[in-house]
């Protein structure tokens, strides 16, 4: 089932979200809504708090579907390594019509759990490895537009604001 994507400013995406402790039938169905949800949107990658869920759990196919082997589920995961510097062109789809030039760790290993609970070891780098620091943001609550600097924030901070007052948001 497809659910909602809250937008940059709902209380959800500003938040620290919980560990994962119950591998049940909710998190099953989370897990595919979100699958559903982000494949529809479309979009790269989809984090629980998006869709209104504390909890530490993401999706991501820097495919955006386009060869379902690249899609990833982590459960609590954590960035255990990182190294080098890219910056590129990011956007979210809590922040529909914005991009900014984000920097990001080239390479990183992570750790977490699949969808069942069973612990697991990804290495990733470039588009994967961006999109994997984008989605352990948002379980911390970070949104992009938190890592950008000075004027850049402020202008897209300000845009949001202003559809905010004409109810475009
Ligand atoms: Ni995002």
């Amino acid at each position: 089932m497809l659910r909602p994507i809250l937008r940059y400013g709902a209380d959800a995406l500003h938040a620290v979200a919980k560990p994962v402790d119950n591998f049940g039938t909710d998190l099953q169905t989370l897990i595919d809504d979100m699958i559903e949800t982000m494949y529809a949107a479309p979009g790269v990658g989809l984090a629980a708090p998006q869709v209104g869920v504390a909890l530490r759990v993401f999706v991501a196919d820097p495919s955006s579907g386009q060869s379902t082997s690249e899609l990833r589920v982590l459960v609590n995961p954590e960035i255990v390594q990182q190294e080098g510097a890219q910056r590129e062109e990011e956007g979210c789809l809590s922040l529909p019509g914005f991009t900014a030039r984000v920097a990001r760790s080239t390479q990183l290993v992570l750790r977490g759990l699949d969808r069942d609970g069973t612990p697991v070891q990804l290495e990733a780098e470039g588009l994967q490895a961006r999109v994997f620091q984008h989605e352990v943001d948002h379980l911390d609550g970070t949104i992009f537009v938190n890592r950008l600097q000075g004027i850049k924030r402020d202008l897209i901070v300000r845009r949001v604001r202003k559809l905010q007052r004409a109810g475009k948001w």
